[in-house]
């Protein structure tokens, strides 16, 4: 399957888009500069090109590191239909997502640090300790990243799936935890108690009183040298991790499906208002015309 690039126009060549230097380029400068080496094909050329390989695919995916300023970059991954909705009859995002979705998630997250996540799509997805493939490993280990990604997962309640508190303790090797609660003190001394004997004390981030302070928590991420974040939602996630002026990036998979039902959109909640702008669109040669787009937020 293919991956055709409309936009931006003026790349010309497959080997496309390099993400902002480390510490450089702005919120919108993400698919700004044309990366051009290593270009096989032919130079100079406009008008939308083909790109499917791997390398290509993440150089224009590169997850960059924090602008000045800010202790993260946190871009966001999620698929929707045509009519908007986040999740299909099966309450999940299975049944509106499809192997183009899959193939950059499972890209996004290889480029990511840590993957940021509700407990309510912990619990209907069914989440566990992450791993990345062998082919996108060698990518993270130039960059000095640990093998995998480690899983962060927000919840007030303190309340995280029995599987992934028991995947998360079989799989702990006295290095960095690999998967970690973001909770706060109203989750009660109980349940931060067995998060702590679950995950291991330096897993349990405990920022704020009430709610969770995700800017307090994203700080606590960064001082872990986890500052490269995909938030994978859910709409309740996203939309406070917004709402806290912490997203850089959306990365939105548009899925060629009308679906109708009561599926949550992709944010929800209080209302507000973010500006994007389109960084990179790419249309899958995949029968239906799936679309992966790339916005930054406007600051
Ligand atoms: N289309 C997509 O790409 C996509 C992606 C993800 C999810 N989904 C779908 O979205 C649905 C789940 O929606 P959702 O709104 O329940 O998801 P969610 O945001 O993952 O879960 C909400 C729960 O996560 C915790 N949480 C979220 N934000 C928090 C915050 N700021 N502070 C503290 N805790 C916070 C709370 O857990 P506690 O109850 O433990 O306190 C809250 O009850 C599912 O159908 C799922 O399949 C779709």
């Amino acid at each position: 399957m293919s991956l055709r690039l409309l936009h931006p126009p003026s790349l010309g060549a497959p080997r496309l888009v390099e993400g902002p230097a480390p510490g450089g380029a702005g919120a919108s400068g993400g698919a700004g500069a044309s990366g051009g080496a290593g270009a096989s094909g032919g130079a100079g050329a406009s008008g939308p090109r083909s790109s499917d390989s791997q390398d290509d695919l993440a150089d224009l995916y590169a997850h960059a590191l924090p602008s000045p300023g800010r202790a993260a970059r946190v871009r966001a991954n999620l698929v929707t239909t045509l009519d908007g909705a986040a999740a299909g009859a099966d309450g999940s995002s299975r049944s509106i997502s499809g192997a183009t979705d899959l193939r950059v998630l499972v890209l996004l997250r290889s480029l990511a640090d840590v993957v940021l996540v509700g407990a309510g799509t912990a619990r209907s997805e069914g989440y566990g300790p992450l791993r990345v493939r062998a082919s996108l490993a060698a990518r993270r280990a130039a960059l000095g990243q640990a093998p995998a990604p480690a899983l962060a997962v927000v919840t007030r309640s303190g309340r995280l799936p029995g599987n992934l508190l028991a995947a998360a303790s079989g799989d702990r090797r006295g290095a960095a935890p690999r998967v970690l609660a973001v909770t706060c003190a109203a989750a009660g001394d109980p349940a931060l108690d067995r998060l702590r004997s679950g995950l291991g004390d330096d897993a349990v981030v405990v920022a704020g009183d009430e709610h969770v302070d995700l800017v307090e928590a994203v700080d606590e991420l960064a001082h872990r040298g986890l500052h490269r974040v995909l938030c994978e939602g859910g709409p309740a996630l996203l939309r406070d991790v917004v709402a806290a002026g912490l997203l850089d990036e959306l990365c939105l998979t548009t899925s060629p499906l009308l679906v109708a039902g009561d599926g949550p959109r992709a944010l929800v909640g209080e209302a507000l208002v973010e500006r994007l702008e389109l960084a990179s669109l790419l249309l899958a040669d995949d029968g239906g015309g799936t679309l992966l787009g790339r916005w930054t937020v406007r600051r």
